[in-house]
C-alpha cells in the first residue's frame, strides 16, 4: 500500500536517498559520489524548503519510495536559492573541490553547479514558469505511482493558476522521456545534454 501525501520535514533524508538512488539517468548513482548528499543538495533539497506546498512524497512501510517536487515560479526560486540555499553550500563545498579527480566520481561537477548555478532561459518563463523533478525507486516503478504523483502536483499547480511547467530530461534517460510523453509533455527544445520538455497546465 503506497500513500501519496504532502511533504513533511522528516521526509527529507528519505528524499535525499531516493534522489541518489535514481540519480544516474534514472539508475543508482551511489557509486558516483563520495558525498551521498551532494546531488540532492541541488536537485531535491531546495524545493521543499523553498515551498513545501509543492512537494509530495510516496511512502510505503519501508519509508519514502518516491517524490515529486516543484517550484511554481522558476525566476523567484532562482532568486531564493541565490539568497538562501547556495551561500551555505558554497561555504560547505568550496570551489577548490570542483576539480575532477579523474576517478569517475562526480562530486566535482556538483560543486561546480553549486558555485555556478545555471539560470533557466528567459523564453520559458512566460508560458511555463514552473519546473519539477520526479523520482521513484525501482521497487515502486511501473505501477502507476509516477502518474499519481504527477496528477497530484499538476492539481496543486492548477489551484495556483500556474499556466505551465517545464523540466529537463537527460539524453540517456529514455524511460523518463517516455513517461513524460505519456503525461502529455512535449519537447520544447533539444539540447546537448537532453531535452527541455513542457506542458500547458490550464489546457489539461
Ligand atoms: C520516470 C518515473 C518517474 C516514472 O514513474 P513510474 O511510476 O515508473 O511510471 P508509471 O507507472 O506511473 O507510468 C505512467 C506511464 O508512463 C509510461 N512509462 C513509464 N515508465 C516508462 C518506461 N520506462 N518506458 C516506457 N514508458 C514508460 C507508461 O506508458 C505509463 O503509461 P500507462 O499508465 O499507460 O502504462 C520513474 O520510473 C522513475 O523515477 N525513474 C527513475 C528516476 C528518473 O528517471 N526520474 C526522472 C528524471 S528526469
Amino acid at each position: 500500500m503506497v500513500e501519496i501525501r504532502p511533504f513533511q520535514p522528516y521526509d527529507l533524508p528519505g528524499m535525499y536517498r531516493v534522489c541518489l538512488q535514481t540519480g544516474d539517468s534514472g539508475k543508482d548513482a551511489t557509486a558516483l559520489y563520495r558525498d551521498p548528499d551532494l546531488l540532492a543538495h541541488i536537485y531535491a533539497g531546495p524545493y521543499p524548503v523553498a515551498d513545501p506546498g509543492l512537494s509530495f512524497v510516496a511512502v510505503d512501510q519501508q519509508g519514502v519510495l518516491g517524490y515529486i517536487i516543484a517550484t511554481a515560479d522558476t525566476v523567484a526560486f532562482e532568486h531564493w536559492t541565490e539568497e538562501h540555499w547556495w551561500p551555505g553550500l558554497r561555504a560547505r563545498y568550496p570551489l577548490s573541490m570542483a576539480a575532477d579527480p579523474g576517478d569517475g566520481t562526480q562530486d566535482w561537477w556538483c560543486v561546480e553547479r553549486i558555485h555556478h548555478a545555471r539560470p533557466t532561459p528567459d523564453e520559458l518563463y512566460d508560458r511555463f514558469p514552473a519546473h519539477l523533478h520526479i523520482d521513484v525507486l525501482p521497487r515502486g516503478q511501473g505501477a502507476g505511482l509516477g502518474r499519481r504523483l504527477m496528477k497530484t502536483l499538476l492539481e496543486a499547480l492548477r489551484v495556483r493558476q500556474v499556466p505551465g511547467v517545464h523540466l529537463g530530461v537527460g539524453e540517456g534517460n529514455t524511460g523518463a522521456f517516455a513517461f513524460y510523453q505519456a503525461m502529455g509533455f512535449s519537447v520544447l527544445r533539444p539540447d546537448t545534454w537532453g531535452s527541455t520538455m513542457a506542458l500547458s497546465i490550464l489546457d489539461v
